[in-house]
């Protein structure tokens, strides 16, 4: 059996307990801090996977490797993101697989240009529009951390200024107005392309509709995905009380 050690620049996700876990990438010399104390990440380098530490209070923490959904919790935030749920059902609906050529605005954070980035490695490719200067800086940032950037041609444009890419196999819109770019997205789509827009106030939704009609595109689709989860506790089973009550609806279409 290969012992599986942890190394400089990898993500882990460090368990406290059923409630209480924390993803953080490992950087030499950084000092982690926890509501359980503090840990320098340095410690970790070389520890095997699964290996149980303890914060400088004495806290005890399991070290677990990490999927993709859990690095994205560990990156800094500058605007309102993608959720998980709304992220699985965009990616079937876009038909994103490895070698897909997606278009992708606005950046924003960057949750959805790294996800669907690592769903299209290692052959396709997507081409992200950030407007604003800063949020762009920091989203190229999250996507060096994710190790997605080579897969991302991050692009600090107005994309109602234009797409430069064509043959596209999906246009994904998370921005306030995407009935803007519609005509454009539809234009760049391969046939069997999709086009997403991802809104969250039905007015939105509204105008959305009202610009895909001049597109041609069909199969439009209006979804809101509802997700609820419970608490895991045998006899006690029932909803969490608090949780993400909305996040938005996703309007979809197809290039035939
Ligand atoms: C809700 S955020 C996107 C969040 C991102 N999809 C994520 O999952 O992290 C919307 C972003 O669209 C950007 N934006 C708005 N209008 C734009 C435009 N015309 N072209 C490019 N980006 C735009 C905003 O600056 C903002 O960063």
């Amino acid at each position: 059996m290969t012992v599986d050690t942890i190394r400089e620049g990898e993500w882990v996700l460090l368990y406290y307990d059923e409630r209480k876990s924390y993803v953080v990438r490992v950087e030499r010399g950084k000092v982690f801090h926890t509501t359980h104390g503090s840990i320098d990440l340095s410690t970790l380098i070389g520890l095997p996977y699964g290996a149980t530490v303890e914060t400088n209070v004495g806290e005890k923490l399991i070290v677990s490797r990490t999927r993709f959904v859990d690095r994205l919790e560990g990156l800094q935030r500058v605007t309102q993101v993608i959720y998980p749920k709304d992220l699985g059902y965009i990616l079937l609906e876009a038909g994103v697989g490895p070698g897909s050529r997606v278009v992708e605005a606005g950046t924003g954070t960057g949750f959805l240009a790294a996800t669907l980035a690592w769903y299209v490695r290692p052959s396709g490719r997507v081409y992200t529009y950030e407007v604003r200067r800063d949020f762009y800086e920091i989203a190229l940032k999250n996507f060096e951390v994710l190790g997605v950037l080579p897969y991302i041609t991050p692009r600090n444009k107005d994309i109602r200024d234009g797409i430069e890419e064509n043959d596209l196999d999906a246009v994904v819109l998370d921005m306030p107005s995407p009935w803007e770019v519609v005509e454009e997205a539809a234009s760049k789509l391969l046939n069997g392309g999709t086009l997403i827009a991802f809104v969250p106030t039905t007015s939105q939704v509204e105008r959305t509709l009202h610009s895909l009609k001049k597109t041609g595109l069909r199969m439009v689709e209006v979804t809101e995905i509802m997700m609820r989860k419970y608490q895991p506790k045998p006899g006690e089973l029932r909803p969490q009380s608090l949780g993400v009550t909305h996040t938005g609806y996703i309007i979809s279409s197809r290039k035939l």
